[in-house]
């Protein structure tokens, strides 16, 4: 792609005359944006460049692995993994409120990278994967500016906070030219074209209370529905698609025997921005070969429903 091969070259002399001879931090969250900001200034600046990737313990099926794996060995890009699942999970026995789970989130994210990045030391800059919408929509993520509707989890105060300046190599990109520049940087495609996961992660994916055991159920459901879905060649046609685990047990029968399990929602939706979105309708037979194997695979969960409901007066996320 020429245009992205000339953007990259522009930015990398835009960082190094930025940056000079200073370190720079960044913080990973697993996701394209802040994967493809790290790349693309480790180019410009090499190891004057320390990633920090704060591991919460509440990302899909293999992901935080993936990070670790890309950056260490594809790379070789320095890289701090924080494994702080113990202390976020601990934090969260007990919360069942949507915004009380995305506060303790957003708030021990912070504590923890100031800390790993004071640990680090000496850095002048923050790199940050900000996209173009999210400097124009600052304000609210949901869509009503009057109102929040959901507090939204990011490192928004962290600069001024730790005094230091910011490095935003993709503030003038949307999320396809995003995508377009990590296939120009070489990231993997499972990679690049990976739907987007909201900070608080899991955490908002499990309604009631989150624990570990939980977590590890609904990974396998979402696994087994994102397989299905690339499967079928669908994986691209859809903005987001998970499995969500309610607090609802209900009976079912296996064989001979009655069960008493959760249940298990899947959303999938389309959408260009997130502000608004349609459910994808997939056809019956999909819907039911998913929820055999899910049903069939994991320990826990006894029921599959499906949610049909559009953005709005529903939103993407279930919390
Ligand atoms: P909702 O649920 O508000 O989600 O319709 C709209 C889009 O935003 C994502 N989302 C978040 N992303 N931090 C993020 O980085 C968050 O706290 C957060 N909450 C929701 C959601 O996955 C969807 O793409």
């Amino acid at each position: 792609d020429w245009t992205m091969a000339e953007f990259r070259k522009t930015k990398i002399a835009e960082i190094r005359e930025q940056v000079g001879s200073s370190r720079v931090i960044c913080g990973l969250s697993g996701g394209v944006d802040s994967a493809v900001a790290a790349v693309l200034i480790h180019e410009a600046i090499g190891d004057q460049l320390t990633c920090v990737f704060v591991d919460h313990g509440l990302m899909r099926m293999g992901e935080a692995e993936q990070v670790v794996s890309l950056f260490r060995n594809h790379y070789n890009i320095p890289l701090v993994h924080k494994d702080v699942s113990a202390l976020f999970l601990g934090g969260l026995a007990g919360v069942t409120d949507p915004e009380a789970k995305r506060k303790f989130i957003g708030k021990t994210f912070i504590d923890v990278f100031e800390a790993e990045a004071k640990q680090v030391g000496g850095a002048d800059f923050l790199a940050q994967g900000t996209l173009y919408p999210d400097v124009i929509e600052s304000v609210s993520f949901t869509g009503g500016p009057s109102v929040t509707i959901k507090s939204h989890h990011n490192v928004g105060g962290l600069p001024e906070r730790m005094n230091m300046k910011l490095v935003e190599p993709l503030r003038e990109l949307f999320k396809d030219e995003v995508r377009a520049l990590g296939r120009e940087l070489g990231l993997p495609e499972i990679f690049v074209g990976r739907h987007p996961f909201p900070g608080p992660g899991l955490a908002i994916r499990i309604p009631g209370e989150v624990t570990r055991e939980r977590c590890d159920i609904l990974r396998k459901a979402d696994a087994i529905y994102l397989e299905e879905i690339r499967n079928a060649g669908l994986y691209d046609a859809i903005w987001q698609a998970f499995a969500v685990l309610l607090p609802v047990k209900t009976v079912g029968v296996m064989g001979d025997f009655r069960t008493y399990d959760s249940v298990c929602a899947l959303r999938a939706v389309t959408s260009t921005d997130g502000m608004t979105a349609d459910i994808y309708p997939f056809d019956a037979g999909f819907l039911s070969r998913v929820a055999t194997r899910i049903v069939n695979e994991v320990k826990g969960i006894n029921r599959v429903v499906y949610d049909y409901t559009s953005k709005p007066p529903g939103t993407i996320e279930w919390e």
